[in-house]
């Protein structure tokens, strides 16, 4: 991010001088204080290697026990835990039966409002039945099993059921498009795709098989089978010989199956996420090291107790989802709730309605979630029986101190302790976050890294900045077992990506962010071509590459502008073949466009601002002038150097102007 902008944004958290302490009540039953985080930090801080180790033995169930913690012989594809086998599905389910078995692993709710629990014994009935009917469709370890559903118990359940058998899922977010399915589908060469009929959002279908369907049509050879959940009732069309119900996969099967114990580097999953480049990368977590942090994570971040019911609103999409639905607060014995539809269905008391009903402790969501519903007003939360709830968090982007004052005397009526937690989808889970009866929080910072997490802030040369005044490149300085093992199929890709530019001594985040006077993080924001839509990670040049696969369209640059709900809102800059629309046209060609694109990725992707220019800037050298086109976007000063620019005349199209 061009320091100009970095600047403005430091400005305006500098000012930001609330603190939060955890409030005594919440301190004196947490699970950790202060004094233990200290010492967790300490112990961190002699010997990181042998800290992880010792969390990881005391932990996880190891079928087979590690005697080697780090192997960094091929830093930086860092390896942990190599000689230790185990299975996450074993450590999420099986652990619990003896003494939680019948405890709600699951409480689940669909739009229309029907409510379904699962304890952890029929969860672990479930995941058995489904696994050994994917071992029947002839899926081996190893073998890569997409799941595209909707956000329901069964997603879980099918998660589970790949770890269990040592197949590596790659779930894809059902919001997205048949060819982004189909893209992701083919990097993968994935054997089976896990789908529905169809899901609901919004009191609309989502045509789930439909989009597989599309998505198969063409390429995808590697597919083989396609299990079908039947979920919506609407209308599906089966391929004989590739479709099977999932009611006929778990016919007659036994819901036992053995946990498959598999090396602690097996990939437990891939997940596509985006990056500067068009295509989605593939990123690629251990079953060991990540399974360690997920479920670390959950019990530090969120205090987990036993009698939690813990609501973490993302969908198994994302990886939020994987972390905080699927696996770490399941390792954890909790009660989780899943909710599949929108948040604002049907009114905007949805959520606050769910947490009333099934007493939620502990609610975790996004900033713009909150902002969204802050625009409601107070009267709706005000309605509701919030008094269960203990603990807030948020997580996917920054979040601007008025929503989090608004979500801490609102939604938290002041008592409950705020988690901002930083992370990625390749960092696997929560990195930097206060432990809530331990660190004081600040509106907008997500405060320190967690015990065994190494963040500091670089400079251009990788120096580490220690002025609070200043911002830099926010990186992690040792190997943690939770980080991405590779970018599946691109190897050098994930040493370009978030190695080489310190010489393979840092990761590197991508994101800008600068460290207070107390040693606290404020993370600004990406410093890359990577936008946060409504708390969803989407690349700018994916977005372009969708424009540009429109017939009409010539060129599209892609930039993001702030939105009070959104965070962020794509803004393209489009150039057509042949002349510029105006008025009317432009307008109808815009909404043409924006459906297009959505189309292409899914809605999530739709452009909120579309104009037309005759060209794009670019300097001397072809490069498109972003830093111009994201101030115009934003509305700022131009603080780019147009003096190179061929045609200066451009600027007032760009603008809007003429
Ligand atoms: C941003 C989501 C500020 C950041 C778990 C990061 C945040 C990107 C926060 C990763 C936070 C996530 N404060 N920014 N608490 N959490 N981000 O892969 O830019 O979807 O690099 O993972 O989200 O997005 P991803």
């Amino acid at each position: 991010m061009p320091p100009s902008e970095t600047s403005k944004q430091l400005e305006s958290v500098l000012h930001e001088t609330r603190v939060f302490p955890p409030p005594p009540d919440f301190v004196a039953r947490a699970r950790m204080r202060a004094e233990d985080h200290a010492r967790l930090t300490a112990e961190a801080a002699r010997d990181n290697v042998g800290y992880w180790a010792a969390r990881a033995r005391e932990e996880l169930h190891w079928f087979k026990p590690f005697t080697r913690v780090l192997d960094d012989s091929k830093a930086p594809n860092y390896r942990w835990f190599t000689d230790g086998e185990l299975n996450a599905s074993y450590n999420c389910i099986d652990v619990h039966l003896a003494q939680r078995g019948n405890k709600t692993a699951i409480v689940f709710e669909s739009e229309p409002g029907d409510v379904r629990r699962l304890t952890y014994a029929e969860l672990a009935a479930e995941v058995g039945r489904f696994a050994n009917g994917l071992k029947a469709l002839g899926v081996a370890p190893g073998d890569r099993v997409v799941i595209y559903m909707p956000m329901v118990p069964e997603a879980v359940v099918a998660i589970q059921a790949c770890a269990r058998i040592g197949a590596t899922h790659s779930v894809v977010f059902g919001g997205f498009s048949a060819k982004s399915l189909r893209d992701r589908i083919e990097d993968a060469a994935a054997r089976v795709v896990i789908t529905a009929d169809g899901g609901r959002r919004a009191g609309k279908l989502v045509d789930l098989k439909g989009a597989t369907d599309e998505a198969l049509a063409e390429g995808c050879g590697s597919i083989a089978r396609v299990v079908v959940m039947k979920h919506a009732g609407n209308d599906v069309r089966m391929k004989a010989g590739r479709d099977a119900w999932w009611s006929d996969v778990v016919k007659g099967q036994s819901t036992e199956c053995v946990p498959l114990p598999v090396p602690s580097e097996h990939p437990l999953f891939l997940l596509y996420t985006s990056g500067s480049t068009g295509k989605p990368k593939g990123i690629q977590h251990s079953t060991g090291g990540y399974l360690l942090h997920a479920k670390l994570t959950a019990q530090w971040i969120f205090d987990l107790r036993d009698d939690d019911v813990f609501w973490c609103t993302a969908d198994v999409g994302w990886v939020t989802g994987h972390s905080y639905v699927a696996y770490g607060p399941l390792a954890a014995g909790a009660t989780i709730v899943m909710y599949e539809g929108a948040p604002v269905h049907p009114d905007a008391g949805r959520f606050w309605s769910i947490c009333q009903r099934h007493g939620v402790t502990i609610f975790y969501t996004a900033p713009t979630a909150i902002r969204a519903l802050m625009k409601f007003g107070d009267e709706i939360p005000a309605q509701y029986d919030l008094s269960k709830i203990r603990l807030l968090g948020t997580v996917g982007e920054p979040i601007n101190p008025e929503a989090w004052i608004w979500y801490h005397e609102v939604i938290g009526r002041k008592r409950c302790p705020i988690v901002d937690t930083w992370w990625q989808t390749e960092t696997g889970a929560a990195m930097i976050s206060p432990i809530p009866g331990a660190i004081p929080a600040k509106p907008g910072s997500c405060t320190k890294p967690i015990p065994g997490i190494d963040a500091a802030i670089v400079d251009e040369e990788g120096d580490e900045v220690t002025d609070p005044n200043r911002g830099g490149s926010l990186v992690i300085r040792k190997p943690w077992p939770s980080m991405l093992r590779t970018i599946w199929g691109d190897n050098q890709r994930y040493i370009d990506t978030y190695w080489a530019r310190y010489g393979n001594r840092y990761y590197v985040a991508g994101d800008t962010a600068h460290r207070d006077a107390d040693g606290y993080f404020w993370v600004m924001g990406r410093s890359d071509d990577v936008l946060k839509v409504s708390g969803h990670r989407l690349g700018t040049m994916e977005v372009e590459s969708a424009f540009v696969a429109h017939p009409r369209v010539a060129e599209a640059a892609v930039v993001g502008r702030s939105h009070d709900i959104k965070g962020e809102a794509i803004f393209a800059y489009v150039v057509l073949r042949g002349a510029r629309p105006t008025g009317t046209e432009a307008e109808r060609l815009a909404v043409e466009l924006r459906d297009f694109v959505g189309k292409e990725l899914g809605a999530i992707a739709k452009p909120d601002d579309i104009r037309f220019a005759d060209n794009l800037p670019k300097t001397r050298s072809g490069k498109i002038m972003r830093r111009l086109l994201r101030n115009i976007a934003r509305g700022e000063e131009i603080t780019a150097d147009v003096s190179t620019l061929e045609n200066p005349a451009i600027l007032d199209q760009l603008r809007g102007k003429a």
